[in-house]
């Protein structure tokens, strides 16, 4: 008897020491028969969710970060595409001249210098489609320099 408590204990020792390597998943060891009522927790992996896919709850903790370059005239990419409830993070940068970026609807404004990434954060809690468009004059092209939100 005592040389299988003395067994499971170390076989849950070696589980738990193996889930630290971030390819294996917790999970994979449950399903062996390893006893799970041991009062040795197994160590929470630090499973971080960038994008969820058709998720309706609100997962604080996911984020859609965009990387958006802006000259003269357009922002690239020019359509970003998110779902109702997102948290959204644009990452804009100019590359050129002083630049804005503005969404009325979001009451996002901000200034873009060249080369300085400016991050915007905000909830994607409006259905529809909204223009983000460039709000520092920046030259002929400048009033059709626009891009597009769309929240699903
Ligand atoms: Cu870009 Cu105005």
């Amino acid at each position: 008897m005592r040389r299988i408590i003395l067994f499971l204990v170390l076989a849950v020792f070696l589980a738990s020491a193996c889930s630290q390597t971030p390819a294996e998943k917790p999970e994979d060891f449950v399903g062996q028969g390893t006893p799970v009522e041991s009062s040795m927790p197994v160590p929470g992996e630090n499973i971080k969710e960038t994008e969820v896919m058709g998720g309706n709850e609100p997962a604080a903790e996911s984020v859609k970060e965009f990387k958006i370059t802006a000259k003269q005239f357009s922002f690239t990419p020019e359509t970003i595409e998110v779902n109702k409830g997102d948290r959204v993070r644009l990452l804009v940068t100019s590359t050129d001249v002083p630049h804005g970026i503005s969404i009325n609807e979001y009451g996002i404004n901000e200034r873009l210098d060249p080369g300085k990434e400016v991050k915007i954060e905000f909830t994607a809690d409006k259905e529809g489609t909204f223009t983000a468009f460039c709000s520092v004059f920046c030259g002929s092209g400048h009033s059709n320099m626009k891009g597009k939100l769309i929240v699903k």
